[in-house]
């Protein structure tokens, strides 16, 4: 091809990424969230931009630094983050690495701390947040032609990814064990299946997330071409 495609393979292609956790705010000083970094959504977006793409990295709060070269949109929940994608399309390759609370205090959180009042922990019921992945899949004008979902389990990591494929409507998810030895969420290295929307499924070995992105990045790429 011309000089330089090999190295930018996403020249001239828009690509939407969102990672971290989100949190979902309790009371003023309190809030639910889960263990992930960032790491792997922030590296991938850094890949992509490096493959010479123009890139908005929806991000939760994190405690890692802005990758270079890309637009971060800074968001705190799930619904902000929902607004932010759908402010970001159309692009053409979305995926969605954060980590995503399932669930939300069905409260909004006031100005007020909540305090002990002596009778016991007041009860904290909870709503399912809105399904980001799903919501942009099922796009009947506007869907990104590439939508890729990730797969966080602890178990049987491979029929739950092919389940959640056919659920979310995506095109790739890619799959990792997060019970794995040496501890994914938050740590530095992952090994991942990707599954596509066919069956097809392929297993890479134990890589860093930042190699992880990079190789990422080639497959969509590809993906996006054939
Ligand atoms: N996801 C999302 N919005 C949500 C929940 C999940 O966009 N409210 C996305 C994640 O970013 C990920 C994919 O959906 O790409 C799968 O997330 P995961 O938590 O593994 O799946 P869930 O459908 O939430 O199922 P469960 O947590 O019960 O396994
Ligand atoms: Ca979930």
């Amino acid at each position: 091809g011309r000089p330089g495609t090999a190295a930018r393979p996403l020249a001239g292609r828009r690509v939407l990424v969102t990672s971290g956790p989100t949190h979902e705010p309790i009371d003023p000083v309190r809030y639910l969230a889960n263990r992930s970094s960032g790491r792997q959504g922030h590296a991938i977006a850094a890949a992509a931009a490096e493959a010479g793409a123009t890139v908005t990295l929806v991000s939760g709060p994190v405690a890692i630094p802005d990758p270079a070269g890309v637009r971060v949109v800074r968001v705190e929940t799930a619904r902000e983050m929902l607004v932010a994608v759908e402010a970001a399309l159309p692009v053409d390759i979305a995926v969605f690495a954060a980590a995503v609370a399932d669930w939300r205090p069905e409260v909004e959180a006031g100005s007020k701390k909540i305090k002990k009042d002596g009778t016991g922990p007041a009860p904290l019921p909870l709503v399912e947040n809105p399904d980001i992945l799903s919501t942009v899949s099922h796009l009947e004008a506007g869907r990104p032609p590439l939508v890729v979902g990730f797969a966080a389990e602890t178990d049987t990591v491979l029929d739950h990814a092919r389940a959640k494929i056919a659920r979310k409507g995506c095109d790739l998810i890619v799959a990792n064990d997060v019970s794995a030895a040496g501890g994914v969420m938050g740590g530095t290295d992952n090994t991942v299946h990707l599954i596509h929307r066919d069956g097809a499924m392929e297993t890479w070995p134990r890589l860093g997330k930042d190699e992880v992105a990079r190789r990422l990045v080639v497959h969509l790429a590809g993906m996006l071409t054939r």
